[in-house]
């Protein structure tokens, strides 16, 4: 078909690829975000790039493996607060501009990462 898909535009496997490696680290570093992540973050980012290589259009990974993603859900064992979105996209953010994604690509692909960050809020916020 002439439809190209995010995933194929992105440069597809290798770049899903940086872009996973690239942003756990910063996961790591967040501290809202730390605590509520595993050590190992090895499942994690195989979980996240297979996720990602569906979600922009690339072969159903995530799903073949695990099903429906079902993301909300997985997410309510943890307290995803609106300040925790916030980090979790600024990490994103800072991922796309070392790997080097720009332009109305990165415009398609942001759109649909904010809504889903702000869909996965499951808790208020902190005052303190
Ligand atoms: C898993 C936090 C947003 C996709 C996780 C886990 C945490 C987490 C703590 C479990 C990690 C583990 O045990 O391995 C957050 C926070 C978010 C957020 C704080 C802020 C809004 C998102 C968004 C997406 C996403 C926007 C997708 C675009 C995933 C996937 C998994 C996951 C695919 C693995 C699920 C599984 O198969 O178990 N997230 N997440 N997350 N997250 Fe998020």
């Amino acid at each position: 078909s002439n439809q190209t898909t995010i995933y194929e535009a992105i440069g597809g496997a290798p770049t899903i690829r940086q872009i996973v490696e690239v942003f756990y680290p910063r996961v790591k570093a967040h501290p809202l975000l730390d605590p509520i992540f595993p050590e190992d973050l090895t499942e994690t980012i195989e979980n996240q790039y297979m996720f990602l290589t569906q979600f922009f259009g690339g072969p159903g990974l995530y799903t073949e493996k695990k099903g429906h993603p079902m993301l909300r859900a997985r997410h309510m064992p943890f307290e995803i607060t609106p300040e925790r979105a916030e980090a979790w996209l600024t990490c994103m953010h800072e991922t796309l501009d070392e790997v080097g994604i720009h332009g109305p690509i990165r415009e398609q692909m942001w759109s649909r990462l904010a809504m889903s960050a702000y869909h996965m809020v499951n808790h208020e916020s902190n005052t303190q």
